[in-house]
């Protein structure tokens, strides 16, 4: 079974609605690879305004979801509450919340079951720090990262997986296509081995750090990279490039 190219663009902490209408416009210019999937992660207080503009080829995710329905977690939202506005996806795991929010592996890993439970779809983000990649730890920190998820959930049919290396996140520095494909296709086994080959065939595996409109088509070219989580680059228009990928 082919496994659909998925694009996300990760707008972090950045937007107003002059920017958003913007970032629609060259989204709907486009044009678009009709076989790409093609989601964008938008500041939860700007998801309803997004999602009014946005065209129909293209999905809305949350950054961030909390690990319950409701109740007294201030500053905190829910799948529920995105569900009740009609956002089908949540970023979850990214490694700002990892290293700058201190949320661990078992957090993570429970707002990942919740968020399925609740029939919201989710891109799981891991990802090793440089240290851990020098030190020779990258598998053994991901592996971790990834068996705390999957020790939690029933199924990986309403998951992508973003492998996105921390030293890679908008330092410019990008991982090579060898060194993302070798990532991927170790994360691929793993699965095979842990969880089943089924979902080692049919999970999307996608690479996020430092993508841009340059390097994403030899990115794309590499077999078990199936898409991108682009930050800063899915600010302006060589985003539509970067969808365009594959082509
Ligand atoms: P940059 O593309 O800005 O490096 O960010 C990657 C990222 O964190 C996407 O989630």
């Amino acid at each position: 079974m082919a496994r659909k190219f998925f694009v996300g663009g990760n707008w972090k902490m950045n937007g107003n609605k002059n920017e958003i209408n913007n970032i629609v416009n060259f989204l709907k210019a486009g044009p678009l690879d009709a076989n790409v999937e093609v989601v964008v992660g938008v500041p939860s207080i700007y998801l309803t305004y997004t999602k009014s503009i946005l065209p129909n080829n293209i999905s809305i995710s949350a950054q961030n979801a909390y690990k319950v329905e409701k109740g007294a977690f201030t500053g905190e939202i829910s799948p529920a509450m995105l569900l009740d506005n009609g956002i089908p996806w949540v970023i979850l795991g990214h490694s700002e919340r990892r290293n700058v929010f201190g949320e661990t592996d078992t957090l993570i890993a429970e707002k990942v079951a919740h968020a399925l439970a609740a029939g919201i779809k989710v891109i799981a983000c891991i990802g090793e720090k440089l240290e851990e990649r020098e030190a020779g730890k990258t598998e053994e920190v991901i592996f971790l990262q990834i068996k705390a998820i999957a020790d939690k959930i029933k199924s990986w049919d309403n998951v992508v997986l973003a492998y996105e290396p921390v030293w890679a996140i908008g330092t410019g520095k990008t991982a090579t296509p060898q060194q993302a494909q070798e990532v991927h296709n170790k994360l691929r086994q793993w699965f095979s081995k842990n969880v089943s080959p089924a979902v080692s065939e049919s999970l999307r595996i996608i690479y996020g750090g430092s993508v841009t409109a340059d390097n994403a088509k030899d990115l794309a070219k590499e077999s078990d990279i199936d898409g991108f989580l682009v930050g800063g680059a899915s600010l302006n228009s060589g985003f539509v490039t970067i969808i365009n990928a594959k082509q």
